[in-house]
Parts: C-alpha cells; sequence; structure tokens
C-alpha cells in the first residue's frame, strides 16, 4: 500500500492509473476508521481495480466553536486498517498543501445545503463540497463512496457532481450500526458510558416514526413530536433538529405520502450525533 502526501504525486499515480486502463475507486474520509468507513473501502475494492482512500481532517467544514482540535485522530491504526481491507493507496496531505495561504476559492451548493445540518452548521457545507472538489481533482477517480449516515452530504455531492458534471459515480453505502442500534461515528468515541446509552434514542426515534407511518400515521408534526417525546426522555439529551422532508430535495414535507427522510440530530452531552431513516406509509390504510 502506498502512502501519498503531495498533491502532484497523487495525481501523476491517478494519470498512470487511469492511462493504464485502470478504474480508481475513492474513498474520501476524515480518518478514525470505523466499520462503516471500512464498508464503503470494500464496496470500492470489490467493484474497481483500484481502492484509493484520502486521510484529512478538513478545517474549512468546521465551524469556529466544533471540535475541529478535538477530532479523533489516529493515523497509525488507521493505515493498518485501509491495509486489511487491500486499499491501494492512502493520500493523506498536510493542510497547508491542500489550502495554501493565497487559496481564495470555494465550491458551493445552493439549496440542498439550507436544511437540516445547513442551517445548524453555517458554512459546514461550503466546506465540504470545496474539499471534495478538490479531493476529486486531485485522486480522479471514477467512482465515489459516501456513507448514508451523512444523508445530506450525500445528497449535496450528487447535486454538485451532476451541476459541474464531473463524471463521476457517487455511490451511497448504508449505515453501519452497533449491535445495540447505534449508527457507527468517529464521534462517538466521545461518549461517556451514561451518554452512550442515552445515544440509543437516535435510532429509538428512528424506529418510533417508521412504526407511527406504518400504523397509518400520515401527520409528520404529530410524528415529530412523539420523536422529540421520546429522545428528551433521555437523559442528556438536547434536540438540534428533528425533521421529516422530502428525500430529495430535503424540503420539510406536511404529511407522509411517498418516501419521506426522517433526519435528527442530537447533542448528547457535548456530542453532537445524527441519523436519518427513510420511511413510507406501508399497507391500506383507506
Ligand atoms: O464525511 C466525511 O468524513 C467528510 O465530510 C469528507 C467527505 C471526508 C470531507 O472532508
Amino acid at each position: 500500500m502506498k502512502i501519498i502526501k503531495k498533491i502532484l504525486e497523487m495525481q501523476d499515480q491517478s494519470d498512470h492509473l487511469r492511462s493504464s486502463g485502470k478504474k480508481i475507486a475513492f474513498v474520501p474520509t476524515m480518518g478514525f476508521l470505523h466499520e462503516g468507513h471500512l464498508e464503503l473501502m470494500r464496496y470500492g475494492k470489490k467493484t474497481v481495480d483500484t481502492l484509493v482512500v484520502s486521510i484529512f481532517v478538513n478545517p474549512t467544514q468546521f465551524g469556529p466553536n466544533e471540535d475541529f482540535d478535538a477530532y479523533p485522530r489516529d493515523m497509525e491504526g488507521d493505515l493498518l486498517k485501509v491495509e486489511q481491507v487491500g486499499g491501494d493507496i492512502v493520500f493523506s496531505p498536510e493542510a497547508g498543501e491542500m489550502y495554501p495561504a493565497d487559496s481564495q476559492t470555494k465550491v458551493v451548493v445552493d439549496k440542498v445545503t439550507k436544511h437540516l445540518c445547513g442551517l445548524s452548521r453555517p458554512g459546514h457545507f461550503d466546506g465540504v463540497t470545496s474539499v471534495v472538489s478538490k479531493l476529486f481533482n486531485i485522486v480522479k477517480p471514477h467512482i465515489a463512496i459516501f456513507g448514508e449516515k451523512d444523508y445530506q452530504q450525500l445528497a449535496v455531492i450528487r447535486r454538485m457532481v451532476m451541476d459541474l458534471n464531473m463524471g463521476i459515480e457517487i455511490v451511497g453505502i448504508p449505515t453501519v450500526r452497533e449491535s445495540d442500534g447505534l449508527a457507527m461515528s468517529s464521534r462517538n468515541a466521545y461518549l461517556n458510558p451514561q451518554e452512550r446509552a442515552s445515544a440509543l434514542c437516535l435510532k429509538k426515534a428512528l424506529d418510533l416514526a417508521d412504526r407511527l407511518a406504518n400504523e397509518g400515521e400520515k401527520n409528520t408534526r404529530t410524528i415529530k413530536r412523539s420523536m422529540e417525546e421520546l429522545i428528551l426522555r433521555h437523559p442528556f439529551t438536547e434536540i438540534d433538529y428533528v425533521q421529516l422532508c422530502d428525500p430529495v430535495s430535503l424540503e420539510d414535507v406536511e404529511s407522509i405520502d411517498g418516501e419521506t427522510l426522517v433526519a435528527l440530530a442530537i447533542k448528547v452531552g457535548r456530542t453532537r450525533l445524527i441519523d436519518n431513516k427513510i420511511i413510507s406509509m406501508k399497507g391500506d390504510f383507506s
């Protein structure tokens, strides 16, 4: 497995691979890898010839009061994990390599960033789309693989790739969960045992929404209220948002008339966690 830190070297490698007819799968990450990341990598490895993984904690997607400095890092452990799933190249640039002092360009996606996490983390998606565009120009992948846990990120990147005709296939992989249902996330490492127990309220609230819709409840306000009550019965929780929305535009919906995205962001202690589920009304209740 090759470890590359310089942009020009990564671009040369990718040009070489492409000109020898190889297909490149790319998994961008911020490191502290868990089973969720490894699933994305396994998909890439089994689908095409060469798997490139980037490890870069991107400063521009963190707000001034967010956890950039504290974000968990474990480069040695990460390299072992990528090697174990058969990764071919790890691209892990320094921040100065990615953002030279005179850098002035941002990539901004409009409407789909104006909901959910876009409201509570202003500028976050501009940081994500800018760094992912740069990584795409550096790694030059044929396909890029993202987790569905970050549903809005996936929707934003799909929009960007379409709008800018990037010609990269974007693949979403279902959320990987711990055995008790908590969605895997690098930020789970922040939770103490009591908070870890409370964090199960995210999955329980999503399951409740699914059950209510299955039982014929169409009114999203009613579903949202029940979810919020369930969450707040768990200690250390603070609701950032609980939204039921259109899975493509991410605009709120009033009624469950087709597939609906239920998305939530909850602070458990000082840790902000997100999760989501697509629900629909099943059965005929007319
Ligand atoms: O999902 C992440 O880990 C990050 O947002 C990404 C896509 C690697 C961009 O920094």
